[in-house]
């Protein structure tokens, strides 16, 4: 770590630049999109078996149906890429192909795409259709189906499936003090406020998408391996993001049916999916179970730590969370055994969601530390001070930085835990029961390959553009921060333009990477744009030569340092160009291979619990967060906050429950599937350390944006143990199991 640079704009809480935009609806998501020829409209028709084939379908009526365009079907969809081709371009980019064959892979698959000229027709036609089908046998319950489970290929958040450190068996039983708990964790959709949403439209061979997705670059090789097209012909457009939570890291069966039945009809097609669909055409994160074995010394020390998780994959789908992976980073032990398993079931896709294995990972074994805790009598927060790891503990690795100690000390005394913990039932208001509970929070800090291009005119306008998203996180406005600190330019003067694959290539938004990965590709953007003004003034006035590039300004159409000013014009009159250019370029260095890097907090909840009737409420929740520099103070605590609620949500709330019966979700709206809302949610106290990383990016900035969810869920479970003496196995909590 080293300090902190002096800056103007980074850092700063500036206003989001897109506010106005968004607030005013002048902001336009994908669905909004309007072109020259009005679109028509898509509707999803979904199987109601869980796996199985397609006997019959019978679309005649819905075909003679008033406004009706299309019915496609398997029997008439154009040819596609066997879905799941070109794997070798990750799931995201992989074929995605719909109504391929008559085979049905889970429950909700389209069957049928019906378009027509108005959102009502095609609806209406939809239930005209009349399907018959041959079901198979189908696994929906990975946990009934546990003997054919595997180790996953494909995990997000560890590179192993396995770990195996020192002999967790021998240490385990002569630990003094052990624990063995099993915890279940429950299926969640990401439910973001705009719906999974594509106009799709054909100018001859090429197609341009507008649809949400958090990654530009990865949407359009989908397009192209499934419709088999040059990725060079295929556009896409999506300036503004209504929320992705991961869910829109990849492409949904919508996006392709648009783009199949545009070519089709010659026309645009746009599909907006109902919340309904979007609990079956999007993705969720799939229920789990965790076991956690814990061994201590009776004065402690950890010393045996076993993390066994279990969940369902999406057949053909190749993803699954490693739910042990803040495991493996947070506390030191000597030995330690980490399992993922997963079995193939016929649900719909499961993948990324918020904080993809540390969300569902720190609940439980965040839950279990502060449980070992407690039964050796020690106070929760010193029990982890105390084994505090020197290095990574399952890799042996270095850190980058390791402030969780330092994240938790500042939170206890934001949220005043000095007196320590207190016996459950002791603290008491007439019928609530009061308790306090503490978690760490950590979460793995990525970087990705990201391009960037700036262009500086003579009247010191900044145009930046790349095909990074804004998925509400801020990104336009801390793009300009950046952009306007390494030019010393006004934020006015600069315009940032994202979501276009005819801008520059970027990683996008998702795994907490986005922000420091593109803003270093447009901070050394605008730096090559800086030293190149320099450079040419020093030509023209010598005065310039040697001056310190940090000090330049753009003011009024000039490049401005110390005393000196020369007109951007006469520059580059000089230089015989109309305008400044500079690309930045990033990847991932050494420092991400070799270093452990995360983000961390440390949570702090209070909660009263009614002794009567078990209603959970959540009165104060604080947290202090490490994600190194922060580039801008407003959004960073926008994101934090965000994060804390998502873990409230995930302790409380949040639960798709699938029927097993069929393989199908039952709660697919947001009347059954619960989020936090406003009254859910106490004051939120956020401090952030603002520290630096160089290792992290040029910038000092970490991953922020999922780092909340992490350790706000099992700080509330701590609590309500603190309250009740109840330990919960399973999430979320509700008021009956404490009943
Ligand atoms: Mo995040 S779940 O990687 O969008």
């Amino acid at each position: 770590m080293n300090d902190q640079p002096t800056t103007k704009w980074i850092g700063q809480p500036l206003d989001r630049v897109d506010g106005p935009a968004k607030v005013t609806g002048a902001a336009t998501y994908s669905a909004d999109y309007r072109g020259d020829q009005q679109a028509a409209i898509g509707f999803i028709v979904e199987a109601t078996i869980g796996s199985g084939k397609v006997s019959q379908i019978e679309t005649a009526e819905a075909e003679a149906a008033d406004g009706v365009h299309l019915v496609m079907t398997h029997q008439n969809a154009p040819e596609q890429a066997p879905f799941g081709d070109n794997a070798d371009a990750g799931r995201f980019g992989m074929s995605h192909a719909v109504l391929q064959n008559d085979e049905v892979r889970y429950y909700g698959a389209p069957v049928a795409f019906i378009v027509a000229d108005t959102l009502e027709q095609a609806r209406h036609a939809a239930g005209l259709i009349k399907v018959t089908y041959q079901a198979d046998d189908s696994v929906f319950d990975a946990f009934e189906h546990e003997d054919d489970a595997f180790a996953p290929d494909s995990l997000d958040g560890a590179e192993e499936a396995d770990v195996d450190k020192g002999d967790f068996d021998a240490v385990f039983a002569e630990s003094a003090e052990t624990l063995d708990a099993t915890f279940h964790t429950a299926a969640q959709h990401a439910a973001a406020m705009e719906p999974h949403a594509t106009v799709a439209e054909w100018d001859g061979d090429k197609l341009t998408v507008h649809i949400a997705v958090q990654i530009l670059s990865s949407a359009r090789k989908a397009f192209a391996n499934t419709l088999k097209i040059d990725p060079a012909n295929v556009r896409i457009v999506t300036p503004f993001v209504g929320g992705g939570f991961g869910s829109k890291l990849g492409v949904h069966s919508e996006g392709v049916l648009a783009a199949l039945a545009a070519r089709k009809l010659q026309r645009p097609v746009r599909i907006a999916q109902t919340r309904r669909h979007v609990f079956s055409n999007g993705p969720h994160r799939t229920n789990h179970r965790q076991r956690i074995r814990l061994g201590a010394s009776a004065d402690g020390k950890l010393l045996s730590v076993a993390h066994e998780t279990l969940g369902a994959m999406s057949r053909d789908y190749p993803f699954a969370e490693a739910a042990a992976s803040p495991t493996m980073a947070s506390y030191a032990a000597e030995a330690m055994k980490i399992r993922h398993r997963v079995v193939a079931a016929n649900i719909p896709h499961v993948d990324s969601m918020r904080a993809p294995g540390e969300a569902i990972g720190t609940l439980t074994y965040e839950s279990a530390i502060d449980e070992l805790a407690v039964q050796c009598g020690i106070d929760p927060l010193e029990f982890r001070l105390q084994n505090e790891p020197e290095q990574e503990p399952a890799s042996g690795k270095e850190f980058s930085t390791r402030t969780l100690a330092r994240c938790l000390r500042e939170g206890a005394e934001l949220f005043g835990w000095e007196k320590g913990p207190v016996k459950p039932g002791a603290l008491r208001e007439g019928p609530l029961l009061i308790g306090r509970g503490l978690a760490a929070a950590i979460r793995p800090n990525m970087m990705q390959p990201a391009d960037a291009a700036a262009e500086l005119d003579r009247d010191g306008r900044l145009t930046v553009e790349l095909d990074m998203t804004d998925i509400g996180t801020g990104t336009y406005t801390i793009l300009t921060q950046i952009a306007a600190e390494t030019l010393g330019l006004d934020p006015n003067a600069i315009a940032v333009r994202l979501g276009d694959t005819d801008y520059p290539k970027t990683c996008g938004s998702g795994g907490s990477f986005g922000a420091g990965s593109t803003g270093t590709a447009v901070s050394k953007a605008c730096a090559l744009i800086r030293d190149t003004i320099i450079e040419r003034a020093a030509r023209l006035d010598s005065d310039w030569a040697g001056v310190n590039s940090g000090d330049l300004r753009i003011e009024n159409g000039n490049a401005v340092v110390a005393g000196r000013s020369l007109a951007l014009g006469a520059i580059l009159d000089a230089i015989g160009g109309d305008s400044f250019k500079g690309k930045g370029q990033v990847e991932p260095g050494k420092a991400h291979e070799d270093l452990a890097q995360y983000s961390y907090g440390g949570v702090f909840a209070e909660v009263s619990v009614n002794a009567d009737t078990g209603e959970i409420r959540v009165r104060r929740l604080s947290g202090a967060f490490d994600a190194g520099r922060i580039l801008n103070e407003k959004t960073a605590r926008s994101q934090l906050m965000g994060g804390m609620i998502f873990g409230l949500g995930a302790a409380l709330m949040e639960e798709s429950l699938m029927d097993m019966r069929f393989g199908s979700f039952m709660n697919r709206d947001l009347a059954e599937y619960h989020i936090a809302v406003n009254r859910d949610v106490p004051r939120l106290e956020v401090k952030m350390l603002d520290t630096f990383d160089q290792n992290s990016n040029p910038l000092g900035s970490k991953g922020i944006g999922e780092l909340g969810i992490c350790g706000t869920g099992p700080a509330i479970a701590n609590a309500v143990y603190a309250a009740t003496g109840y330990r919960t196995r399973k999430f979320p909590i509700h008021l009956e199991d404490l009943l």
